[in-house]
């Protein structure tokens, strides 16, 4: 799979997502604040890809700090927490993760600033290789639920674009191709950063996955007159009731599947979920500027001075979800109930 983001040692690699799919071009970012602008722009996206990069923005953020006072250090690591934080407010693994390099300072107040740099290191590098693992996982206990010759759906890119591995929604896929199984995909374009169109369809025809594209306002007229069988969607925060936000769009399938009687299923780690908040009415839902939703590249295409709402993502209720594949098997219903036992047990 491709390498979406990788600590080189001196930097953080990532692909430049929003050069694809013209060009596979990769950026080094050496500063905190270069890392910061790439997620806030989308160079670096996806739920657990944003996990990984803020991890290491912590890294790039002490490397040449020069100090010994440990105190100094400690408050040094919080405030590029609250930095990188500010990045993106949706996506809980980009702040699980902060919370667990901001842990590890706070609960080692005793270490030298030395030693307390190598730990933050082997603390990024592991939440990079523990994303590796859980896609695998995930792969592995959602590709039961496709079968040869189905018809699959999903929105945005939940893929190797968006972890550290072959992904979430798309990661099921990958296991079922592997499996030997036969099946096509329509991926949503997803309006208005065509995530599903620039990076999903890439992605999945670069994998010889059988793939076609439709506009997002398609995915009715696909259900009905071409027939779906299953739809699998990423996420970028699953509330304590199963309510989860994902890529604006995600919840109109939701809606489309339950009236066509289509399974709807979420793929996501135990690091996209948020355990603190009870529904998704508690999860910050970011709203991006006018001008993506008013222009196509630099063509504008709606009137000047227009009002626009955009916001990134939206909230499917967890009555609309059949079942959430993690790295720990499928969670099912009652998932108030199911998501506290499976996730409980894994702390
Ligand atoms: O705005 P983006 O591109 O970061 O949104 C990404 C999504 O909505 C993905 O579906 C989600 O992060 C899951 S990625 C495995």
């Amino acid at each position: 799979m491709i390498d979406t983001i990788k600590w080189t040692g001196h930097s953080v690699r990532i692909i430049d997502q929003t050069q694809l799919p013209n060009k596979l071009i990769y950026l080094d970012c050496r500063k905190v604040e270069t890392l910061w602008g790439a997620i806030k722009t989308l160079k670096v996206r996806g739920a657990p890809a944003l996990g990984i990069a803020a991890a290491y923005g912590v890294v790039l953020g002490i490397r040449d700090y020069q100090g010994t006072d440990t105190a100094a250090f400690v408050r040094r690591v919080c405030e590029l927490c609250d930095y990188i934080g500010g990045s993106r407010p949706t996506a809980v693994n980009l702040f699980n993760a902060l919370a667990q390099m901001r842990g590890l300072v706070l609960y080692n107040p005793d270490k030298t600033v030395a030693i307390l740099k190598a730990v933050l290191e082997a603390e990024a590098n592991a939440i990079y290789e523990e994303d590796r693992a859980v896609c695998r996982a995930m792969g592995q206990y959602g590709a039961g639920l496709i079968h040869s010759r189905d018809t699959v759906m999903t929105i945005c890119n939940a893929g190797a674009l968006a972890t550290a591995d072959y992904g979430t929604a798309l990661g099921v896929m990958y296991a079922a191709k592997a499996a030997g199984k036969k099946f096509k995909v329509y991926s949503l374009e997803t309006r208005p950063l065509l995530q599903g169109a620039r990076l999903t369809a890439w992605e999945l025809q670069k994998n010889k996955i059988d793939v076609t594209l439709i506009c997002d306002n398609m995915a009715a007229t696909v259900m009905r007159d071409k027939g779906v069988d299953i739809i699998f969607t990423g996420a970028d925060r699953i509330a304590s009731n199963g309510d989860t936000a994902n890529k604006i769009g995600t919840y109109m399938l939701a809606v489309l599947a339950k009236y066509h009687k289509v399974p709807f299923y979420v793929v996501a780690p135990k690091t996209t979920f948020d355990l603190k908040i009870k529904s998704g009415k508690d999860i910050p839902i970011e709203e991006r500027s006018a001008e993506e939703v008013t222009s196509f590249g630099f063509r504008r295409t709606a009137p000047e001075g227009i009002k626009v709402f955009n916001p990134s993502f939206d909230v499917t209720p967890h009555e609309l979800i059949s079942g959430i594949i993690t790295e720990y098997g499928i969670i099912q219903k009652p998932f108030a109930a199911s998501i506290k036992r499976v996730l409980a047990q894994q702390v």
